[in-house]
């Protein structure tokens, strides 16, 4: 068992564990004084794990209902949002209950904005099941649901009362989303952590499992030292979007069809390191990237890729920050014109 304390504006316990799943009532009681709780969830991940949360939560007094939505990025819009409120006030939810997000990053971005917002606030427990969510998007507290004008527009940070990462519940995603999950950790090891790179580089997709909760924890722990720097993205955890002007870019480009963010990302990193680093650095990227069934390039044609970066959140009026990894380990923030950073990436 590990776990690392969050020292945000909220701090909060990220509990890694094998197996913890089954301990989340217990955890939980330790936090947490309300007896009532709602799990949101969507219907994956329902079936697989909502009954071993529900057993413990008993075990220890906590009684919940069940939000399930259908599983996707799709899902994750105000409509939903509409329902989950109504669930909520159906099931007669007070300030002092809680809700419990199972799943994964949408399942946590809606539900930490449901927590954000309903009645004003409410607690919120993160039980991570992507390993995209156990590294990224449980801890930090952003959340935020799509609108029709983009993804993750309408949002709030809000720290959830604790995170529960059991890598247990890693062994029955679909490779596609361990892969997606494992473009993030590459991004770890790339902008802060050369040995985090190393074991990436010397493993699989077929057998990064056997290291899974050291990976878990090191990406955290990583991700915990920028948000607790920079809590309110305004200047270091822009580091954090390595490959992803791009990547988003390119996730665009397909319409967020058929293209996962994971696929977008590792495609992103490769793209930007080719521009701005050695050669040595960009072999040992692709040949990581490829390890894990992602693509180092994409067939969207530059010229097209460069509007949608326009459109990125981390774009001014005129100007662009895009994050550059000199060495492996090492993260730069660059900041230019738009016409410049498209005359750099069309050069
Ligand atoms: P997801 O939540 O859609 O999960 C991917 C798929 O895996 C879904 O179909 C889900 O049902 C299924 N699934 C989840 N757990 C499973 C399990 N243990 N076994 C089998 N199937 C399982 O996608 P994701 O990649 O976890 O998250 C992507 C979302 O996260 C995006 O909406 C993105 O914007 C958001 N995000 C947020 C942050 C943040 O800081 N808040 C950071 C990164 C990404
Ligand atoms: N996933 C980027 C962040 O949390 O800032």
């Amino acid at each position: 068992m590990k776990y690392i304390r969050v020292g945000t504006s909220r701090p909060y316990d990220v509990h890694i564990e094998r197996g913890s799943l089954k301990k989340s009532g217990e955890l939980i009681s330790a936090v947490i004084n309300s007896k009532k709780a709602v799990i949101v969830t969507d219907d994956t991940v329902d079936k697989l794990y909502s009954e071993a949360l529900t057993k413990s939560l008993e075990k220890s007094g906590i009684s919940a209902d069940i939000f399930v939505f259908p599983h996707g990025e799709q899902s994750k819009n105000l409509h939903t949002l509409g329902n989950i409120f109504d669930f909520l006030c159906e099931k007669g939810i007070t300030r002092s209950d809680f809700l419990i997000a199972l799943g994964g990053g949408v399942v946590g971005d809606i539900t930490g904005f449901a927590a954000a917002s309903f009645l004003r606030g409410i607690e919120f427990v993160q039980i991570p099941t992507t390993l995209l969510a156990q590294v990224d998007s449980s801890v930090g507290g952003k959340t935020a649901v799509d609108i029709p004008g983009g993804k993750n527009l309408v949002g709030a940070f809000k720290q959830p009362a604790l995170v529960i990462c059991d890598s247990d519940t890693l062994k029955t995603l679909p490779e596609e989303e361990l892969a997606c999950g494992m473009a993030e950790v590459i991004k770890y090891g790339m902008i802060r952590d050369k040995n985090l790179f190393e074991v990436c580089e010397t493993r699989n997709i077929s057998n990064i499992h056997e290291v899974m909760d050291d990976i878990v924890y090191t990406c955290i722990d990583i991700k915990r030292q920028v948000v607790e720097n920079d809590e309110f993205d305004k200047g270091e955890r822009m580091i954090l979007n390595f490959g992803h002007t791009l990547g988003h870019a390119v996730e665009g480009w397909h319409n967020y069809t058929n293209y996962t963010h994971g696929m977008g990302v590792a495609a992103g990193m490769c793209m930007i390191t080719r521009r701005f680093c050695d050669s040595d650095i960009v072999m040992r990227l692709e040949k990581c990237v490829e390890a894990y069934k992602l693509p180092i390039s994409t067939e969207a044609p530059m010229n097209e890729l460069l509007p949608f970066c326009a459109k990125d959140k981390k774009c001014e009026s005129s100007s662009i920050s895009y994050i550059v990894c000199p060495e492996i380990g090492n993260a730069e923030i660059r900041k230019t014109t738009t016409a410049d950073f498209f005359r750099l990436m069309e050069g």
